[in-house]
């Protein structure tokens, strides 16, 4: 076991394992030239590539916030062939675009359904697409809401399912105690509270900006 931080991986590293990995998609390249100018913010690359390495042989993924569906086609492109993506977001603006690009990457309509729905709002009414049981449930739209849709969530999982979280880390706000706006302080309690959740086994990637990582213990 590492027992020090005299060596902690850093931009080099980083570097270097995008240098070995696969070469970007056109529509993942495209995504990511759309989302810069726009501002819309979506995952670091190093994660969609966690996010698509840990869909593998998950056949029913769910994923609130979807934006320009860059994080959904990540996982898309992870999951067996058959598999298939419920994904919420009340923009509907962005996830029409969206469509285009999961089209571009030969992922069929079938396998890609939205919700237009702010999330809580779905579950809630109990949307028929969002029944589970889901293999992989992954997080990624208001902070301040993580915990509900992990509540929401928890009775939809099947037993053994990953549930993902995006900037848990929030680029290193939530680890400095001066800083204590809303969405870090709920960031910070949300960690806290899942890493000590009894349901899970979980732990954080310091993978993009932060990746939560909890295995449903079911
Ligand atoms: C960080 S972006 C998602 C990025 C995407 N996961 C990716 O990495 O490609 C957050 C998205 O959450 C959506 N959003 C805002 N409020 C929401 C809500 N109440 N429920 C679900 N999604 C919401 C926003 O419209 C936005 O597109």
């Amino acid at each position: 076991m590492k027992g020090n931080r005299s060596w902690v991986p850093g931009a080099k590293e980083l570097d270097w394992i995008e240098d070995l990995a696969a070469p970007l998609s056109d529509a993942l390249a495209a995504i990511e030239s759309a989302a810069a100018p726009e501002r819309i913010p979506i995952v670091d690359r190093d994660s969609g590539r966690v996010l698509s390495a840990l869909a593998a042989g998950r056949r029913r993924i769910v994923e609130v916030g979807t934006a320009y569906g860059y994080s959904t086609l990540w996982l898309a492109l992870g999951q067996p062939a058959d598999g298939t993506i419920v994904t919420i977001d009340p923009d509907r603006s962005r996830t029409d675009l969206a469509r285009g690009w999961w089209r571009q990457a030969g992922i069929a309509d079938e396998r890609i359904r939205v919700v237009t729905a702010k999330a809580l709002e779905a579950f809630e009414r109990k949307e028929p697409a969002l029944e589970g049981p889901f293999d992989l449930a992954f997080i990624d739209a208001l902070k301040p809401e993580y915990p509900a849709y992990l509540e929401a969530l928890v009775p939809r999982l099947a037993p053994g399912a990953l549930v993902l979280a995006d900037n848990v880390l929030w680029s290193g706000r939530v680890v400095d105690p001066k800083v204590d706006d809303e969405n870090t302080t709920a960031l910070r309690a949300f960690d806290a509270a899942v890493l000590s959740d009894p349901r899970f086994h979980a732990t954080i990637l310091p993978v993009g900006d932060g990746l939560l990582l909890a295995g449903f213990r079911g």
